[in-house]
């Protein structure tokens, strides 16, 4: 991966559409409180009825769902020292942003934690030792540069919107699934703000941000995959409908990839063409992939949830 244009020349080019898509997101951030989603009629005392494997009323894979999507959104400290190091820059929109989407997303811990704490559905102690691990070992990327950044985060705000959304429907749970709309619509606001900056970015440096771009479609890592057994636990929840590869490809990858227009963009340098010619190659044999794995479920008797589309 390499880095050839001015970061911070960039970020301040940047700033003024930062500043405009910041405050389209305030206007339409509507302000929500983790409190008014928590059945606490529910609530009773560990000290005289401690937790039991038979309590939990989420099945199958919802409850690693759940524990993935927790652990994930737990996490927040590092991400904020990862975005605030990207693009925290000056003292004005960039900074503004940071500190805005670090506090939304704080909430979503909040909100996961209780409803998962109130109404029993997971071992309290393992979430809270699994939380530990987590933020023990922290989280942490490479290549720190903005474009890159910016294009991570925008695929990253997506997958997290699906993987959050699905998980709700999958829960058969009113609550659980009313919590996960609303986080969802969180992701999807800050999804918003990161595809329509790096839009702006193409603009400014299209080759450099269409190599960014494929760099981080041909990385992508969920950022949970640091959690402990992660590949199985993913492995579940890809088995469950919830998020695989037909999901990651046609939900999460293809409408930003279509929204930026990457593959009708002209005048780019040699290097971003050839990038464009990986990530074509890329989506195909992720097609394909998903197809095969589609033709093995199809014979599992391993229940899946109905996509959405
Ligand atoms: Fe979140
Ligand atoms: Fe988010």
């Amino acid at each position: 991966m390499t880095v050839d244009y001015d970061e911070q020349a960039l970020l301040i080019e940047l700033e003024p559409e930062a500043g405009r898509l910041l405050d389209r997101h305030l206007k339409v951030a509507n302000e929500w409180f983790p409190h008014e989603f928590i059945p606490y009629r529910l609530g009773r005392d560990f000290d005289k009825e401690p937790w039991t494997p038979d309590q939990p009323r989420l099945t199958g894979v919802a409850q690693t769902a759940f524990e993935i999507g927790l652990l994930t959104e737990d996490n927040l400290p590092s991400y904020h020292r990862l975005i605030h190091g990207m693009f925290g820059h000056g003292d004005g929109a960039w900074l503004n942003w940071v500190g805005r989407w670090t506090a939304e997303e704080g909430r979503h811990a909040i909100v996961l934690r209780d409803y998962l704490t109130v109404t029993r559905n997971i071992d309290p102690i393992l979430l809270e030792r699994g939380r530990m691990t987590q933020l023990e070992a922290g989280y942490d990327r490479e290549h720190a540069d903005p474009l890159h950044g910016l294009a991570y985060v925008a695929f990253q705000e997506l997958a997290t919107r699906i993987a959050h959304r699905n998980t709700g429907r999958y829960s058969d749970d009113p609550v659980a699934d009313r919590i996960m709309v609303r986080i969802a619509a969180d992701e999807n606001l800050h999804m918003v703000f990161y595809r329509d900056i790096l839009g702006e970015a193409l603009k400014l440096q299209p080759s450099a941000a269409v190599r960014a771009i494929v760099d981080e479609v041909l990385a992508f890592k969920m950022p949970g995959a640091g959690i402990p057994s992660f590949i199985r636990k993913a492995a579940q929840i890809a088995k469950a409908g919830i998020y695989d590869i037909r999901v990651h490809r046609d939900e999460v990858l293809l409408p930003v990839i279509k929204h930026w227009r990457i593959f009708e963009l002209t005048g780019l340098d040699g290097a971003a063409e050839e990038a464009r010619r990986r990530l074509a190659e890329h989506l195909d044999k992720l097609d394909e992939a998903a197809r095969r794995f589609e033709e093995k479920m199809a014979l599992s008797p391993f229940p899946r949830m109905t996509p959405a589309r």
